[in-house]
């Protein structure tokens, strides 16, 4: 799918999931008990970061800037992602992403099922080896009825997801159509 779906229409409500897409308070939470979590993780990637606004939350929960990082292939999402974080934030594909260090905690939210099920394991493989201790993805196992995104590619059961990751599963948590799935590196 062509990268240039995700412009400024897709985020304000034009064409994709989003109405208004601005960072709140939910972002700083999120990220809050993310570090409550995984209390040893202490640089974070966020694969998919469209706007930063995770990376933003990490930044007001007390984590240096330059302990986060993200990218996107959105042109429009990095170019507005938000100020404290902008210089941490790349644009590009995960298909050209070959980062020569590790995070210790690697979220993908929402973004596994943008990508079609034909690269569904090189785009694992690379989440997984970016990963140093923690990999928490969110996975669209059914599709809701409201659900307008045209750019969603890859649905399916929650098995079939699990099959591509080869990090131990630590546990999943379902909420309607979707699940977290946490998965860990252990013994290395
Ligand atoms: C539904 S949005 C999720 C954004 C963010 N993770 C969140 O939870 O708010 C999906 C994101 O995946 C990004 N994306 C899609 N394909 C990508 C690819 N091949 N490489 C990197 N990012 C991609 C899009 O640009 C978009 O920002």
């Amino acid at each position: 799918m062509s990268d240039s779906i995700y412009d400024e229409a897709y985020y304000t409500g034009g064409r994709g999931a989003y109405r208004h897409y601005e960072y709140n308070a939910k972002w700083k939470r999120r990220a809050s008990r993310l570090m409550a979590r995984f209390g040893d993780a202490r640089t974070f990637l966020d694969v998919a970061c469209a706007r930063g606004f995770l990376l933003r939350g990490y930044v007001e929960n007390g984590v240096n800037p330059e302990d986060v990082y993200g990218i996107d292939i959105s042109e429009w999402a990095v170019a507005h992602s938000e100020s404290i974080i902008s210089h941490r934030t790349r644009c590009c594909s995960i298909f050209d992403f070959s980062p020569t260090v590790r995070w210790d905690l690697v979220t993908a939210y929402d973004f596994l099922e943008h990508i079609e099920k034909e690269r569904m394991q090189e785009v694992v493989s690379i989440l997984e080896e970016c990963c140093g201790k923690y990999l928490q993805v969110v996975l669209m196992i059914s599709k809701a009825s409201w659900d307008t995104d045209v750019s969603h590619q890859s649905i399916m059961p929650l098995d079939e997801w699990i099959g591509y990751f080869n990090l131990r599963l630590h546990d999943t948590e379902t909420c309607g159509h979707v699940v977290t799935a946490t998965f860990e590196r252990i013994g290395e």
